[in-house]
């Protein structure tokens, strides 16, 4: 059984999650638009792993006897300004991402509930790549600046 309050917390988890895959396909959305296609291919990839990271939590929370309950997904951010724009937000939501999963953590080590901090051990490591991903292009990103070659090679090089 899970708490309610660590139960109403992963169901919260679940909607971030989803969010994140609303965000990503919103700036894949972009990077379609400017034919940017290896930036778009990035952020498929990208919604395909926040909406597995949403089923993850899902089934945990069936799977650990606890109620499961959807809640209303905002409306993405859009009308980003550039590439820099975009990678800087993902970087801080990646971080506010991880900040929930640590929220959720430190509940369980309180509850003593060792089943969930043990299932959530996997979306910290998550974390820690998914952040580092995101800070990389965000560098490579300021390096380029106006340097047009230098962002079509980045989009080559997020194509594979
Ligand atoms: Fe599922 Fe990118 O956090």
């Amino acid at each position: 059984m899970l708490s309610q309050t660590i139960q109403k917390k992963l169901n919260e988890q679940v909607q971030k999650e989803f969010y994140s895959a609303y965000l990503y396909l919103s700036m894949k959305a972009y990077f379609v638009e400017k034919d940017l296609d290896g930036f778009a291919n990035f952020f498929d990839i990208q919604v395909k792993e926040e909406r597995d990271h949403a089923l993850k939590i899902i089934n945990y929370v069936e799977d650990a006897g606890g109620q499961l309950e959807l809640y209303a997904i905002d409306a993405p951010l859009k009308d980003f300004t550039s590439p820099v724009d975009i990678f800087e937000r993902t970087y801080e939501h990646e971080q506010f991402v991880t900040k929930s999963i640590y929220e959720i953590v430190n509940l369980a080590i309180e509850e003593k509930d060792h089943k969930t901090s043990a299932f959530l051990q996997w979306f910290v490591d998550e974390q820690v790549e998914e952040e580092a991903t995101m800070l990389k292009n965000l560098n490579k990103l300021n390096l380029i600046g106006d340097n047009s070659s230098g962002l079509f090679m980045l989009d080559a090089e997020l194509a594979k």
